[in-house]
C-alpha cells in the first residue's frame, strides 16, 4: 500500500513515517520545509530517513538512501499543479495530511500563513483525492477546536462552533471541508484532533521544548495566566501507535466513513506541575516570570478518548515524567550531535 504523508519533515510526520515504514507501507513524504522553526531540525529528521539536504530540490522526488520504500518531495500544498501531478504519478491508497501552519500564537502575527497552508493547501489535497480515488484520507485537526469549552473531558460530540484563534478556525474548517467532500464524492475521511503532542524530535515552538532550552541556559520562562492552565500532554509514541492501529482497522472496512477522533492522553496536567516535572528531569530549577492569559489561548484541554479506544483498543501508556525524561535525553543527545555535525546551510 502506498501512503502519502504530508508534513513529513515535521514532528508528527517524521514519527509516523517511521512507524508506517516498519509496518511495510511504501511511503512518499512531502513537506515544504518552511522556516516557521529551525529548518536544521527538519533536515536532521529527513537525514534520519536517508534524505540528505543537498539532494533536495523543489518539485523533485528524492529516493531515500537508507529506506528502500521511502521517497520525499519538497512541495507546497498550495502548488495545485504539482500536487495533482504527484497524485497522478503515485496512485496513493492512503493520504495523511499533517502539513499545516501550526501554533495558536503565531496566527495572530501571520494569519495568511494559516489561510494558505491550512485552507488553500487542504483544498488542494481534497481535490486531488476527489480526482484520484484513495481508500482513506486522514488529516490533522486539533484540540484547539474546543476553544473555551467548559465541559470536560472534551468529547467529539461537543459543539465546536466558537473558535478562539484563527488556527482553531482553520482546523474546524478542515473538518467541515472534509465532511462536504465525503458527502459529495464519498471519500472516507478521519480528522485527528491531537492534544499537545510532545517527545523526541519535537517542536521548538512548543512550551516543553522552549522551556527546556531556557532552563538549560538559565533564562527566564514566561508562565501565562499565572500558571493556571492545564494541558492534556500526549506522548508522541502513544499518538503514533493509535494512528497505526486506526489505519490497520480501517483497511478492513468497505463502507465509506467520515469522522473526527480525539487523540489525547485523558490526563490533563497543571502547567506548574508540568514545569516541576521538567525541572526534575533537567535537575535544574526554572526562573519563572508570571504573565496574564494570552490572546487565543484556552484554560484547559482534556480529551475524552473513549471513541479511539473503542476502535483501536489502545490506551496511552507513557506517563508525563517518563515522556519528559525521554524528551530531555533526546534533546541533550541532539544538541551534542548538532555541535559535532551541524547540518550545513544551503547556499541560495
Ligand atoms: N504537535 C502538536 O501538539 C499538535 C497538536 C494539534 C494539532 N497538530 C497538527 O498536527 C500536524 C502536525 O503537527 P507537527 O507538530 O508535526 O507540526 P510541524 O510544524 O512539526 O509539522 C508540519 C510540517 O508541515 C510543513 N508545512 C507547513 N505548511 C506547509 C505547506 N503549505 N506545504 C507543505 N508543507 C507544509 C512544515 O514545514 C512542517 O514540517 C499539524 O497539522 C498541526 O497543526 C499538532
Amino acid at each position: 500500500m502506498t501512503v502519502l504523508i504530508t508534513g513529513a519533515a515535521g514532528f508528527i510526520g517524521f514519527h509516523l513515517a517511521n512507524k508506517l515504514y516498519t509496518k511495510g507501507f511504501k511511503i512518499v513524504g512531502l513537506d515544504n520545509i518552511n522556516d516557521y522553526y529551525d529548518v536544521n531540525l527538519k533536515h536532521a529528521r529527513l537525514e534520519e530517513h536517508g534524505i540528505c539536504k543537498n539532494r533536495i530540490e523543489y518539485g523533485v522526488l528524492v529516493q531515500s538512501e537508507k529506506l528502500s520504500n521511502y521517497s520525499f518531495i519538497k512541495l507546497n500544498l498550495e502548488d495545485k499543479e504539482q500536487i495533482d501531478a504527484i497524485f497522478q504519478n503515485h496512485k496513493f491508497d492512503i493520504v495523511i495530511n499533517l502539513a499545516a501552519q501550526a501554533g495558536v500564537r503565531y496566527s495572530i502575527e501571520n494569519p495568511y500563513a494559516y489561510v494558505n497552508s491550512n485552507l488553500v493547501g487542504f483544498m488542494n489535497i481534497l481535490e486531488a483525492c476527489r480526482n484520484n480515488p484513495i481508500k482513506h484520507l486522514y488529516y490533522a485537526s486539533s484540540s484547539s477546536v474546543y476553544g473555551k469549552n467548559k465541559k470536560t473531558p472534551f468529547s467529539e460530540k461537543d459543539n465546536v462552533d466558537n473558535p478562539v484563534s484563527l488556527y482553531a478556525a482553520t482546523k474546524k474548517a478542515n473538518e467541515l471541508l472534509a465532511a462536504s467532500y465525503h458527502n459529495l464524492y464519498n471519500i472516507s475521511c478521519t480528522g485527528l484532533r491531537f492534544f499537545t503532542v510532545y517527545g523526541p524530535w519535537g517542536r521548538p515552538d512548543m512550551a516543553y521544548y522552549s522551556f527546556t532550552e531556557a532552563i538549560l541556559k538559565g533564562e527566564t520562562i514566561k508562565v501565562f495566566n499565572n500558571g493556571n492552565l492545564k494541558r492534556d500532554f500526549t506522548y508522541i509514541d502513544d499518538i503514533i501507535e493509535s494512528i497505526g492501529l486506526l489505519i490497520e482497522k480501517d483497511k478492513l472496512k468497505v463502507t465509506k466513513l467520515n469522522r473526527v477522533l480525539n487523540i489525547g492522553n485523558n490526563k490533563p496536567v497543571k502547567l506548574l506541575d508540568f514545569i516541576s516535572t521538567l525541572e526534575n528531569a533537567l535537575n535544574k530549577s526554572a526562573k519563572k516570570k508570571f504573565y496574564p492569559m494570552q490572546q487565543g489561548d484556552v484554560l484547559e484541554t482534556y480529551a475524552d478518548i473513549d471513541q479511539l479506544i473503542k476502535i483501536t483498543g489502545y490506551h496511552p501508556k507513557v506517563s508525563l515524567s517518563e515522556g519528559i525524561k525521554r524528551f530531555t535525553s533526546w534533546h541533550c543527545d541532539f544538541l551534542v550531535s548538532q555541535k559535532k555535525n551541524p547540518v550545513k546551510k544551503r547556499k541560495t
